[in-house]
């Protein structure tokens, strides 16, 4: 499998509980690098512009609202299959549907408040890095 890149969030609920570390140590622990990193405060238009795509379900103003409550920390993950590798860890969008010792099975607080976000595809990861990081920012 090839060395891809993928774009991850650790969400508000998770930078308020100051669970960073132990998020990444996850990351880390499944073989992914993060090759890039920062923690910014975004505002809703910023999480409305990231989001787009989700801008017709029921969610979306909700969503956008919790994502710009507090700081996150954006990053960019590297390594073999780095894209399905982040989701796997990740767990499923709902953690009560994610599988034991997930990042959201273990930290999630609910559907909406769960803790990360990861790229889907090779097309959205490429530009999702783009929207928060510059060809400078990445050092793999
Ligand atoms: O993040 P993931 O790719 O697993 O799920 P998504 O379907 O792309 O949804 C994006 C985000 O919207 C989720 O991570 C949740 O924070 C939120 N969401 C929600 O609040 N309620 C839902 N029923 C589905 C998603
Ligand atoms: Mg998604």
């Amino acid at each position: 499998m090839a060395i891809e890149r993928t774009l991850s969030i650790i969400k508000p609920d998770a930078t308020k509980r100051n669970l960073t570390g132990k998020i990444i140590a996850k990351f880390e622990d499944a073989g992914l690098r993060v090759v890039a990193q920062k923690r910014i405060q975004l505002t809703k238009a910023q999480a409305g512009q990231f989001y787009e795509v989700h801008k017709e379900r029921p969610f979306y103003d909700e969503l956008c609202e919790f994502m710009a409550s507090g700081p996150v920390v954006v990053q960019v993950l590297e390594g073999e299959g780095a894209i399905a590798k982040n989701r796997e860890v990740m767990g499923a969008t709902n953690p009560a549907d994610a599988a034991p010792g997930t990042v959201r099975a273990e930290f999630a607080q609910s559907v909406g408040e769960n803790s990360v976000h990861g790229s889907d595809a090779p097309e959205t990861a490429a530009q999702e890095i783009s929207f928060f990081f510059s060809g400078l920012e990445i050092v793999g």
